[in-house]
């Protein structure tokens, strides 16, 4: 995945804007979206995270290039039409229930510009986990995937992050395209180059 997100030569990307979506204090959006996007939203239910991430990310508030940060819960979420390239979506939808989730991608969808595509990165397991400390849902691949088929968009790649330690369950990153936008060619192998997981 991130070789695909590298594979263009001028970055951040000019006039780009990217969405990091229950994004905490903003891990995602200072590693790894800026990097790529112009600008970044970051958002999360949770106001004390957002006001944190937007003083430890200042010089980059500053510089514009993180735009705003978002105090909204997922389920209600909904951004201005034709506003992100890119809505990455890490460690927060299995908080969702399936319905409540599908309903949150096609509310999403609209406010992708054209070619945009989301990223979301989630914990799997060979069976239905059901975390009973967090009242979290951490499905099997082929679960998401179909989950994630039934909305608006279609994956069109899936692969486990082997960069990331055994002792925690396998994440997995799904790339999904909107499906007024998909055609055949767009289905793709694995991105990444394979890896074996660290013991540690
Ligand atoms: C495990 S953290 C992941 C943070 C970030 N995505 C990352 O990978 O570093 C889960 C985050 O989801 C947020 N969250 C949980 N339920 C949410 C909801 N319904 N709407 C928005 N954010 C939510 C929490 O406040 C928390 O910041």
């Amino acid at each position: 995945m991130r070789n695909a997100l590298y594979q263009q030569n001028n970055y951040p990307m000019v006039g780009t804007r990217a969405l990091d979506v229950g994004a905490g204090i903003g891990r995602i959006t200072r590693q790894v979206l800026v990097n790529i996007f112009q600008q970044v939203d970051f958002q999360d239910q949770n106001s004390t995270f957002i006001s944190q991430g937007l003083g430890e990310m200042s010089s980059l508030v500053e510089a514009g290039r993180v735009r705003q940060g978002i105090v909204h819960p997922l389920q209600t979420l909904t951004p201005p039409n034709k506003e992100y390239d890119c809505i990455w979506i890490q460690w927060v939808i299995g908080y969702l229930p399936k319905e409540e989730l599908i309903a949150t991608l096609n509310r999403l969808r609209p406010s992708l510009r054209k070619n945009g595509y989301l990223i979301i990165k989630e914990n799997c397991d060979d069976e239905l986990y059901h975390d009973d400390g967090d009242n979290y849902l951490i499905r099997k691949v082929d679960d998401w995937v179909n989950i994630f088929n039934e909305s608006d968009f279609q994956v069109i790649s899936h692969e486990e992050d082997r960069l990331l330690p055994k002792t925690i369950k396998p994440v997995f990153f799904f790339l999904l395209k909107p499906k007024d936008e998909f055609k055949a060619e767009d289905m793709r192998g694995p991105l990444l180059p394979k890896r074996r997981r660290k013991a540690l």
